[in-house]
């Protein structure tokens, strides 16, 4: 799920190392690393299921002026070190490092591998054994290409010739790769992150490009070989905003950040209360007779509430669709179609599927993304940045509450309702910050009811849409089975699952359901539930357990998602798990 390679005058070693412990928030399950060591004048491969820091301890004193590193995200073949990155061709000479799935790795072997062993069940060893015959014709740049031809499928590579250990080959389809540089070497990975301290200039590899580096020339090729002349951009990253700082987790301090987020948001969008947003996207917007909204996991929940807000300020329909369903479930779509589509990371590739069909149609396209310089963000017609910063811990928070300010911005910048947004967002600003300065009650409340296999977050309209990404929360980080359920649904057959003392959580920030769910909540209580409710002032009743000043009735999501979020962070806290990193899943997934 992440790749780092290095060249140059600088220890190899730690720079991959580090850009790997960067990585980590990214989710993987195993790591291996490549290394030319500078006292045997050997390539030498580590790698083995686990953490980054088991690689750190088995290579500490190794010395190297090249190598090649790589987090895994299982796809193909299970979890282990012999299934682990890097992998190597039959011969050993070549090894390599990959991001992606090739889908057409069975049909090559039988094609043109058929007399070779192969070591792991992975579809990467393919590419290694590929390059590998061809070099038995031809010199090391040409087999590449022609291995690359053949594939089909998403990849970054990175690629050692163990005959060379002067020279890093790489190449991307799909999942991203940027180089950077400066006077010591090339570092070239899948994340800017792991960039932070060692490149001046960098750049973002476009896809089907082939990469030949060397610690003071980088030469980009199409797959004819013809050379490619690029722009190096100025590399400025500020190396504090990926740090933890005071925080004992980057979950804490996302959760932490999200006033400043919006107040961020606010300075990049409004300006004396007029919306600064390119006009021919709000024309498009506005001339389209319906609007889509594509998205997956919480940044899909954004979509849900964005089409409320949406629909409520420009009343225009919305639809949301789950992107890996929209891809190839595709609904009817209106001719006069407007596509937004929302990733924190700009790299999904359910999502990237959807935009190519999407481009091929000529729909307009507007990524909203918290990575400017995604690939969705470059592939689509228009892109907004939600200014966010990086987010490291896996479970989204501050991504979630900046993708639905985004909306409320666009929305109203279509809409010709009198809002005083300047207000109404320092408002929401200021009331997360004042909850957030109290929060201690929150982690006696998940102390108490800690012991539960199942909980369920309950509520309607917004807050159902918040309940979904509520349970999202919980359950991915705390591995108790959570539900967000629509309040009145739940009796409807789910009700079922309520047990004694299952922790059943009612969000309620509008006055025209609050009646209702509280009623949904009592079903529950007569089965045995404990109930906890979390509301606004105007609101509450005797025995509320969570109460938050009142905001704009269409920003409640970004406010009611707070105490969700803390009650996750606290509740993975108690059970002893990786916050930051949760089992099975990845920050940023480049596979379908
Ligand atoms: C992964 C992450 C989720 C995220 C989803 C969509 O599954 O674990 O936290 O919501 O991808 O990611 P995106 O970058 O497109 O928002």
């Amino acid at each position: 799920c992440g790749i780092v390679g290095y060249i140059g005058s600088s220890n190899a070693r730690n720079i991959i190392i580090e850009g790997l412990e960067k990585l980590e928030y990214r989710g993987y399950d195993s790591a291996g690393i490549t290394l030319y060591n500078l006292s045997s004048n050997l390539f030498n491969i580590y790698k083995d299921i686990g953490r980054v820091s088991t690689l750190s301890k088995t290579t500490h004193n190794i010395l190297s002026n090249i190598g090649i590193g790589h987090t895994r995200w299982a796809t193909h073949g299970k979890v282990n070190a012999v299934n682990a990155h890097p992998h190597q061709s039959s011969s050993g000479r070549y090894i390599i490092v990959h991001n992606g799935v090739i889908e057409n790795f069975k049909q090559l072997k039988n094609q043109y591998l058929k007399n070779h062993t192969f070591i792991s069940e992975t579809d990467t060893e393919v590419i290694a054994h590929l390059i590998d015959s061809f070099s038995t014709i031809m010199d090391v740049e040409k087999s590449i290409v022609s291995t690359l031809n053949l594939l089909q499928g998403s990849y970054a590579l990175l690629i050692i010739d163990n005959k060379d250990p002067n020279t890093i080959y790489a190449a991307k389809n799909k999942p991203p790769l940027i180089i950077g540089k400066d006077e010591e070497g090339v570092t070239i990975t899948s994340d800017i992150l792991a960039l932070a301290g060692y490149a001046k200039t960098y750049h973002v590899l476009a896809d089907k490009t082939f990469v030949v580096s060397q610690k003071d020339s980088v030469k980009l090729y199409d797959y004819d070989l013809n050379e490619i002349q690029v722009q190096f951009e100025e590399f400025n990253f500020d190396i504090k905003s990926s740090e933890k700082g005071i925080f004992e987790h980057f979950m804490l301090k996302e959760i932490h950040e999200q006033p400043t987020v919006i107040r961020r948001i606010m300075k990049g969008y409004i300006h004396d209360s007029s919306i600064n947003i390119n006009q021919s996207l709000l024309n498009d917007l506005k001339q389209s007779s319906r609007i889509y909204i594509l998205a997956a996991g919480t940044s899909m929940h954004a979509g849900i509430v964005g089409k409320k807000i949406i629909e409520d300020l420009i009343k225009k329909p919305v639809e949301v669709h789950i992107a890996s369903e929209f891809a190839y479930n595709t609904p009817l779509i209106d001719p006069n179609a407007f596509f937004i589509l929302i990733s924190q990371s700009g790299e999904t590739a359910d999502l990237r599927t959807c935009l190519t069909k999407l481009k091929k149609q000529d729909y307009k396209t507007l990524t909203i993304t918290n990575v400017i310089t995604s690939t969705l963000a470059r592939e689509s017609l228009y892109a907004l940045e939600i200014f966010a910063g990086p987010e490291i811990a896996v479970a989204s928070t501050k991504a979630y509450v900046a993708q639905i300010a985004m909306l409320f911005i666009l929305a109203y910048a279509l809409s010709d309702k009198a809002i005083d947004i300047q207000y109404e967002l320092s408002k929401t600003a200021q009331a997360m910050e004042n909850f957030l300065l109290s929060d201690s009650h929150i982690r006696d409340l998940v102390v108490k009811y800690i012991n539960t296999k199942h909980a369920f977050y309950i509520g309607r309209g917004m807050d159902y849409a918040t309940s979904l990404e509520a349970a999202l929360k919980l359950k991915e980080i705390s591995y108790i089975h959570t539900e967000g359920f629509a309040a009145g649904e739940l009796k409807h057959g789910t009700i079922a699952l309520i047990e004694d003392k299952t922790p059943v959580i009612a969000i309620i920030s509008h006055e025209s359901i609050n009646l209702n769910t509280r009623s949904n909540l009592e079903e529950t209580v007569s089965r045995g539930a404990i109930p906890i409710v979390i509301t606004l002032e105007s609101l509450k009743s005797d025995g509320d357990d969570i109460i938050l000043e009142d905001v704009h009735p269409l920003l409640t999501p970004i406010l009611t998602i707070l105490p969700a979020q803390l009650i996750a962070y606290y509740a993975s806290y108690e059970l002893g798990y990786d916050i930051d990193k949760p089992r099975n899943l990845a920050k940023s997934v480049t596979v379908e």
